[in-house]
């Protein structure tokens, strides 16, 4: 598991000098643009590539230190409070949806003349990924 971690993170980071690269070297603002989208992600991804080998190590190794990622720890939380809050959010976040998805649709005509409507997909998808952060956080709040 850990060799397979540094195996990835190692061909995460080609990759993101090749996006990298990309970005820099073309004429065309918008492919900059979206390339740099990737950017951003893949450094993210770089960065939980190397959490994960870490906190792994240091769970192994029970030297004693805290892991970069942080243990479950949600049964800290009082899970009343908890649960009214990640519904508050969720909530919000649904609410999110459903406005974008008014927005993709008013976009449609100009899918292929601006990058508008796949931004508004992007952040759709964003949205679909902090849900599943809050169910995350939900279902672990019930389980106390
Ligand atoms: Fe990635
Ligand atoms: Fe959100």
């Amino acid at each position: 598991m850990f060799t397979y971690l540094t195996e990835h993170t190692r061909r995460e980071g080609a990759m993101l000098e090749e996006y990298v690269a990309t970005a820099e070297g073309t004429q065309s603002k918008a492919l900059a643009y979206l390339v740099n989208l990737l950017v951003e992600d893949e450094h993210r991804h770089h960065r939980f590539f190397n959490e994960l080998a870490s906190s792994l190590k240091s769970e192994a190794e029970l030297s004693g230190v805290e892991p970069v990622i942080p243990r479950l720890d949600l049964r800290l939380v009082d899970s009343a409070d908890l649960l009214a809050t990640t519904r508050r959010l969720l909530e919000h976040e649904q609410s999110d949806a459903a406005e974008l998805k008014r927005l993709h649709k008013e976009l449609r005509d100009l899918q292929d003349t601006t990058l508008w409507g796949l931004l508004v997909e992007v952040m759709q998808r964003d949205t679909e990924k902090h849900i599943a952060i809050l169910r995350f956080v939900a279902d672990h709040a019930k389980g106390n």
